[in-house]
């Protein structure tokens, strides 16, 4: 498994940056190997420690043939450099600790330096991610709680354990995070906080428009450009608010606020709820502007209408225009277009226009004919427009790079 099931999984941001990861002994040693090889996707460079508890679960080879570079196995161990502890502390720009023990807690939470990842800890200045997996008395136990906090204190990022049934067959919490958490927490550590102290409104995915009560009108959005701004501004910093229709929530780290809703009254009302307390909106949602009427919770019989039946269709609220109508000053938006345009020249000035009708400070046009981008597609090719008439026209990349650019230039605005 290469692919974690985020939107970062095949993103060019992260490439040449250097990661520290420790693994300590634990069932849950394997899924550590899955992290490496995501994040050797993404071509970031790998070190890892394995204590000698980890190593009576995995071997270091293990980690080295999967691509980390360097592997300690411990203090003293044949061949270490005397100065191999301060290694990482000088070359790599995050660590993270996963899974960390009990044990491990409580030497990085009281500067013990017995061991080589203890003392690669200390020596390390950068950001670092802790990811418990434990016994469930074992995490709930006050002295482990106690050095969860005082690890936080010290600013250091908890991605606390899971709750479920553990190795053992005691259940609670206790379970290793998922490990699309660990990898998200480890690229947030590696970027920029440019957004911090920003909120950030994201609407993403479809709309289900129902007309019975098992059937609905709707569009084919996956969610995917939408989580991927959210989860972008997630990782440069921001308090992130998604509002998602029926598809793409699934794709949000869980330190994202969510609203899960169908219909388009609920998206806007959702949306209307939260805009005053946000600093930028992001609307990235395929919103059906049409509703069919409602004509029952029953499951509409064919047998009743042999030749057809016709149905009509309201308007629904437009979220985007009425929320950047009534912004409070400060407040950015970002929307987009999905339109159907023979090439990338043809959709600028339909990009123009929707900037000027929908009042927006960005505009991301997008041509949803073109298979290699718009819905579902991993990729996008993008033309964006600002209100101050600069344009751009931006080739096919991955939805996780075109969502970086896209808050880069928002930040700029
Ligand atoms: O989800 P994916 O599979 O990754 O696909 C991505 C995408 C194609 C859905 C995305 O890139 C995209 O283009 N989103 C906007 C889809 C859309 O509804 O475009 P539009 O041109 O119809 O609407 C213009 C803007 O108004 C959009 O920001 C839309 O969110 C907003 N809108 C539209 C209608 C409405 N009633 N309320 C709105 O807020």
């Amino acid at each position: 498994m290469t692919s974690l099931g985020t939107t970062f999984d095949a993103s060019r941001r992260f490439a040449n940056k250097r990661l520290h990861l420790g693994v300590c002994g634990s069932v849950a040693c394997y899924k550590a190997l899955d992290l490496l090889r995501a994040w050797r996707r993404l071509d970031i460079h790998v070190s890892a420690t394995l204590t000698d508890a980890a190593q009576r679960f995995v071997t270091p080879m293990l980690f080295e043939s999967l691509g980390a570079v360097p592997v300690y196995r411990g203090m003293f161990a044949p061949g270490e450099d005397v100065f191999a502890h301060l290694e990482p502390g000088q070359c790599a720009q995050a660590m993270v600790v996963a899974p960390a023990s009990a044990d491990a807690l409580a030497r990085l939470a009281h500067g013990a330096a017995s061991d080589m990842l203890s003392a690669q800890a200390l020596a390390f200045g950068g950001p670092l991610v802790v990811a418990p997996a434990m016994n469930p008395r074992m995490w709930a136990h006050p002295a482990v709680q106690a050095n969860a906090a005082l690890l936080r204190e010290r600013g250091a990022r908890l991605v606390t354990p899971d709750c479920g049934e553990a190795a053992c067959g005691d259940t609670g919490y206790g379970r290793l995070a998922e490990p699309s958490e660990i990898f998200l927490a480890a690229l947030r550590a590696l970027s920029p906080q440019d957004m911090a102290g920003r909120r950030v409104l994201v609407t993403l995915g479809p709309t289900r428009e129902p007309w019975d009560g098992f059937r609905f009108w709707s569009n084919p959005s996956s969610g995917l450009m939408g989580a991927a701004i959210a989860v972008c501004a997630f990782l440069r910093g921001a308090e992130v608010t998604a509002v998602c229709g029926p598809c793409g929530a699934e794709l949000l780290p869980r330190d994202v606020t969510r609203h899960s809703v169908c219909r388009a009254k609920e998206m806007f009302e959702a949306a209307r709820d939260v805009w005053p307390q946000m600093d930028m909106g992001v609307f990235a949602a395929a919103v059906a502007d049409f509703s069919p009427q409602y004509i029952g919770a029953e499951k509409f019989k064919k047998n009743g209408s042999p030749d057809g039946f016709s149905i009509d269709f309201h308007l629904n609220p437009d979220i985007l225009q009425t929320l950047a109508r009534t912004r409070n000053p400060g407040q950015k938006v970002l929307g987009f277009a999905a339109e159907t345009a023979p090439d990338m020249q043809a959709l600028l000035p339909l990009a123009r226009a929707k900037l000027k009708s929908k009042k927006t400070d960005l505009m991301a046009a997008n041509r949803v004919n073109d298979r290699s981008g718009g819905f579902c597609a991993p990729t996008n090719s993008m033309v964006v427009v600002d209100a101050h008439g600069r344009e751009e026209l931006w080739p096919l990349q991955n939805k996780a790079d075109v969502a970086w650019d896209l808050c880069s230039w928002l930040l700029q605005l």
